[in-house]
């Protein structure tokens, strides 16, 4: 470890230099050409065609981004297969070994991180801030957790007494199935299959069938930084390539991020044990979330209003981090509600490409329409205070809006919606905004915005949200400075990106040696 430089994240682009947005532009150029992307079914070293899944633009649904095959519950059976001759070999290579080859896979994206935030822009309409951001992340979980790895294989030390030697090690529980969503599609599925590889488990990667072509990326860096085949095969898919694999009775690890219901069903699913199976499954999840925002009376408006539009609005509210609901002391909550609105009226709803984009369009049809029935809620139940007219017609756009004055029992007031439609709800005080935080069943990521240091420490003992924010945004974490993840209902793992996340891909082992020895065997 010690020849290895201390973790530091990797710098994200300067897009206001003219020059950077110019490389952009050009990257996006060079990119096109090679669309769409043929991704196939990669089983080892065996790439496979069969039935097509199209991912598309969901700024202009007809271009066709990445052509992938549909895996099949063969393709399942045979890269779960793959993945435990894999692991024999992986397992034994030592961690520095191991992590001498994510580095290198990371030195491979570095190198191509423009033309990947150029395929993040068409595949999932991530803006180039948000697609370059994701880049980098990728990135920083390679070498966060490369090098966290490499402590780990030391193991902790035990007490030792005379006549006895302890010692004790983690060893990879063995096949892991990574499960992944759309829309940190390389640096989510990225965090989790690297951390599996780094503890020397073998992988094998169902990403979110919006964005394979994203996935792709992600194994080729990690084959390309000599992670062999055997130890990450690829099954592009829905739903039901990521059951089979959950059911698969050779599976040990589970990593999933999405939805809260798909999570529930893995967990489910997970625990049942299949005849001739001699192990339980683990099921690490990172679920979805309701993010409030409080707002206490004494807030600085001019830092609260931006933090909270940026938290709702950036990447049309669908990051799982995303402010949903602000929760406002009622003193302040017209001029609240007042200024946050006319800052959504001037958010520029546009294509992902496009330099001075705030919002973009959603990621596919039925989250448009589902957003767009929370609207309608919205309305009929409350007031809608801003929304943005005119967005464009073709692609999966929404309208940024912000409601107020709604039901308590309000399906927009509690339900994840995903999208770019933010509530506000007014408290008496930081107490009772916190008893409605304390009631809601997610508990991902939270805010405060206040001066006084005794509200803060309050909110800080109260909340029960895996990541709370003071005075500054709710989204953005960063590897090793915010590990994140949630509790409650939003997860059950212990926070990518932080320290103890490798523990879940391990089990721990135990030696107990007798050392006083009574004569020699020969
Ligand atoms: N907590 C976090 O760190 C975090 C991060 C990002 C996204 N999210 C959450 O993810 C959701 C958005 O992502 P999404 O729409 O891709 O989620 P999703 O749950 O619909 O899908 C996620 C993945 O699960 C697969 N899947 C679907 N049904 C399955 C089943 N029955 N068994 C196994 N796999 C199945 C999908 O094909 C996809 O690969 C939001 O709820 C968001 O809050 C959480």
């Amino acid at each position: 470890m010690s020849t290895l430089a201390p973790f530091a994240n990797e710098p994200v682009l300067e897009l206001r230099r003219a020059n950077v947005r110019a490389q952009l532009q050009d990257a996006m150029t060079r990119l096109a050409p090679a669309l769409p992307l043929r991704v196939p079914v990669m089983v080892g070293g065996d790439e496979r065609a069969g039935a097509e899944l199209l991912s598309t633009d969901p700024g202009d649904p007809e271009r066709v981004v990445a052509i992938a095959t549909r895996a099949t519950e063969r393709d399942v059976a045979d890269a779960v297969q793959e993945a435990e001759r894999g692991l024999r070999n992986w397992r034994t290579v030592g961690a520095a070994d191991r992590a001498a080859a994510l580095f290198r896979a990371a030195a491979w994206l570095r190198e191509r991180r423009l033309e990947i935030a150029a395929l993040e822009v068409r595949e999932c309409a991530k803006p180039w801030p948000e697609a370059d951001a994701d880049v980098c992340e990728a990135i920083d979980f390679l070498e966060y957790y490369a090098r966290g790895a490499v402590e780990l294989e030391a193991g902790p030390s035990l007490l030792q007494v005379p006549g006895e030697r302890n010692d004790m090690r983690y060893a990879p529980r063995g096949v892991t199935a990574v499960i992944s969503p759309w829309n940190f599609p390389l640096a989510i599925p990225c965090g989790m299959t690297a951390g599996a590889l780094a503890t020397g488990n073998a992988v094998v990667l169902k990403p979110a069938e919006q964005s394979p072509g994203c996935a792709l990326m992600l194994v080729r860096a990690l084959r390309a930084g000599g992670v062999p085949a055997s130890a990450i095969s690829l099954l592009p898919g829905e739903g039901d390539v990521g059951a089979a694999l959950v059911a698969h009775p050779r599976v040990h690890t589970i990593a999933f991020t999405g939805s809260l219901p798909v999570g529930l069903e893995i967990n489910r699913a997970a625990g049942v044990v299949a005849p001739g199976q001699n192990h339980i499954k683990r099921v690490v999840s990172e679920l979805g979330g309701k993010n409030c925002v409080i707002v206490h009376s004494d807030a600085d408006l001019d830092e609260a209003v931006p933090g909270i539009v940026a938290s709702a609005f950036v990447y049309a509210g669908q990051k799982c981090s995303a402010a949903a609901r602000v929760l406002v002391h009622e003193a302040i909550a017209e001029q609240l509600v007042e200024r946050v609105a006319g800052a959504v009226r001037v958010l520029v709803v546009g294509q992902a490409d496009q330099l001075g984009t705030d919002v973009p369009p959603v990621i596919e049809r039925a989250a448009q329409e589902r957003v767009d029935r929370y609207a309608a809620l919205a309305e009929s139940e409350g007031r809608v205070a801003a929304r943005v007219d005119g967005v464009p017609d073709r692609g999966w756009f929404c309208p940024p809006t912000v409601a107020t004055d709604l039901p308590p029992d309000s399906a927009v007031l509690n339900e994840e919606i995903f999208g770019p439609l933010l509530a506000i709800d007014r408290a008496a005080g930081v107490e009772e905004a916190c008893d409605v935080v304390d009631g809601l069943p997610y508990a991902l990521t939270g805010g405060l915005f206040a001066r006084d240091p005794a509200i803060v420490r309050y909110v800080r003992q109260r909340t029960p949200v895996g990541n709370l924010y003071v005075n500054r945004g709710i989204t953005g974490a960063m590897v090793g400075r915010q590990p994140f993840g949630g509790n409650r209902l939003s997860g059950t793992g212990s926070k990518a990106g932080g320290p103890d996340y490798l523990l879940q891909f391990v089990e721990p082992r135990v030696v107990t040696e007798n050392t006083m020895r009574h004569g020699l065997v020969v």
